[in-house]
């Protein structure tokens, strides 16, 4: 049975919200204010803005263009791009492999928020609140190794996560996604100002945006900075998922691409800059009302949304649970749309590949990825899968899948050319040949080359000062994994896929013909 017509976007409108809220996540909320302030602070901006020029926007486009020219899933996109060169596999399963890997954690830290959320009201963490995340909520193993307990109290809010998320899926893309990314978008802002005015009446808020836009432009000359604004606007515009190729093949032919990838890109841009902002000022009244420096509450990751922000709220005079429910909340939104879209593409590429309908896609195999996160996060051990898990599915998967795609599409089959005739067949602002040499020369030598520096470091120094044994099996696991994942399932024979092919050529046709 093959597919009868693609879903669609009700809107444009709809399918910026969904981009839009694909894009702003985790990584923008408290990601990008750390990365920031260690690479230079205010000298930061100008890479993270060349990395935003030369392969943000560029691969946006390509992606874009990918998915609407060949509206399929990302894996029968490829394949419809690869023809007759099928050999190329990778394009198959890679991106859904990654795609897996992530979704499978990033649900978790979206559970913790949601929990959070209520520790917000009565500022349950009490005086300790790096003892209260470890100890008391995740109950955090000393090291990775045989899993060891499991934790209701994680399992409960990851349980509801996968609820929400399956459940819109299910609905579908008009109906699911679009319509649930036009209510979190606008509430997410909402949330998010009120979060970032808060915080900027806050004494010290001064020297906490001090420290962060203060230009340090010795750093400008350090390869890593460059290389840290590179996997910054990879990680945060969702580029090398998949998830804008499957995104946009739901978009009307007549699409204003480049226009949308330009909204979509600066809005994303611009809530990480304003989560710069908040996070700083915050930080900035933390130090102050402890007599440090700002550096010395600064910290990353999982350090910063669970532990300092904790110790923010307890710290704050009044109105504490008012912003630790602001703050948790724009958490839990953001990264339940970004979520969705993680899903989507593995959903999507089941459907193409099997001709299972949306509903049974989503309950078999959005139930089967829901129940392997169930199972592995909610443990003592799972802290550690979770952080090797993410290190090198973002190494050595989205980067690597980002540049693979430049490479078989740009230097191997030289479709750039097409796709960009394509592009401007439909677009508002029109690619030039810039599009063309930052895609196809400066974007892939910068790759390579942060592919080249963070593979040294890797196998020069153990990862978290993890067991080799750990890294081999969990980091190098996932990521290697996922590449033959993809080479495999390209490996077996596709039957249903000529069909398939047949049927978007024949309903392209017939559209045509209407007009
Ligand atoms: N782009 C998403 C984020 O920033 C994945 O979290």
């Amino acid at each position: 049975m093959v597919q009868q017509t693609r879903e669609q976007w009700g809107t444009r409108a709809g399918f910026l919200m969904a981009a839009i809220g694909s894009a702003v996540g985790l990584g923008n909320i408290w990601r990008f204010p750390y990365v920031a302030y260690e690479n230079g602070g205010g000298a930061f901006l100008l890479p993270y803005l060349v990395a935003l020029l030369t392969a943000g926007i560029p691969l946006l486009i390509l992606a874009y263009s990918i998915g609407h020219r060949y509206r399929s899933s990302a894996p029968l996109s490829y394949r419809r791009i690869a023809r007759p060169a099928e050999a190329i596999g990778w394009g198959q399963g890679w991106q859904v492999a990654i795609c897996f890997v992530i979704a499978i954690y990033y649900a978790v830290i979206v559970a913790w928020g949601i929990m959070f959320v209520w520790f917000s009201v009565g500022q349950q963490w009490g005086e300790d609140p790096n003892a209260f995340f470890f100890e008391d909520f995740i109950q955090a193993s000393e090291g990775p190794g045989m899993v060891s307990g499991y934790i209701p109290g994680v399992a409960w809010p990851l349980i509801a996560v996968w609820v929400v998320v399956l459940a819109i899926l299910a609905l579908g893309v008009r109906n699911g996604i679009e319509k649930a990314n036009k209510v979190f978008i606008p509430l997410l802002v909402v949330l998010f100002l009120v979060l970032v005015g808060q915080a900027l009446t806050l004494d010290g808020a001064t020297a906490g945006l001090n420290a962060l836009f203060t230009p340090d432009w010795s750093k400008m000359l350090n390869g890593e900075v460059w290389i840290a604004a590179y996997g910054q606007i990879f990680f945060s515009l969702s580029i090398g998922f998949g998830i804008m190729v499957t995104y946009a093949s739901y978009l009307r032919r007549k699409a204003d691409l480049t226009g949308s990838a330009m909204v979509a890109g600066f809005a994303n841009s611009s809530f990480e800059l304003l989560a710069g902002i908040g996070v700083f000022a915050a930080l900035g009244f933390m130090a102050t009302a402890s007599g440090v420096g700002v550096e010395q509450v600064a910290t990353d990751g999982l350090g910063l949304a669970f532990i300092a922000f904790p110790q923010i709220i307890s710290t704050l005079p009044f109105g504490g649970a008012l912003f630790g429910v602001l703050f948790f909340g724009s958490l839990v939104i953001a990264g339940l749309t970004s979520l969705i879209s993680i899903v989507q593409v593995i959903v999507s590429a089941v459907q193409d590949r099997t001709g299972l309908g949306r509903v049974q896609a989503v309950a078999i195999v959005g139930g089967a990825t829901a129940l392997i996160s169930i199972l592995l996060f909610p443990t003592p051990e799972g802290l550690h899968f979770l952080d090797v898990f993410d290190h090198f599915i973002n190494q050595y998967g989205i980067v690597l899948a980002g540049f693979a795609m430049i490479v078989v599409f740009g230097w191997i089959l030289r479709k750039l050319p097409l796709l960009q005739q394509h592009v401007n067949a439909v677009s508002s602002i029109r690619l030039g040949l810039w599009w063309r040499i930052t895609l196809g020369a400066i974007t892939p030598v910068l790759l390579g080359f942060m592919m080249y520096s963070s593979l040294r470091t890797e196998l020069t120094e153990n990862y978290g000062e993890y067991p080799g044994g750990f890294l081999l099996a969990a980091g190098w696991g996932v990521a290697v994994g996922a590449i033959a994942f993809g080479v495999i399932v390209s490996l077996i024979p596709w039957k249903r896929a000529d069909a398939l092919e047949r049927q978007v050529e024949e309903n392209e046709a017939a559209k045509e013909g209407d007009r």
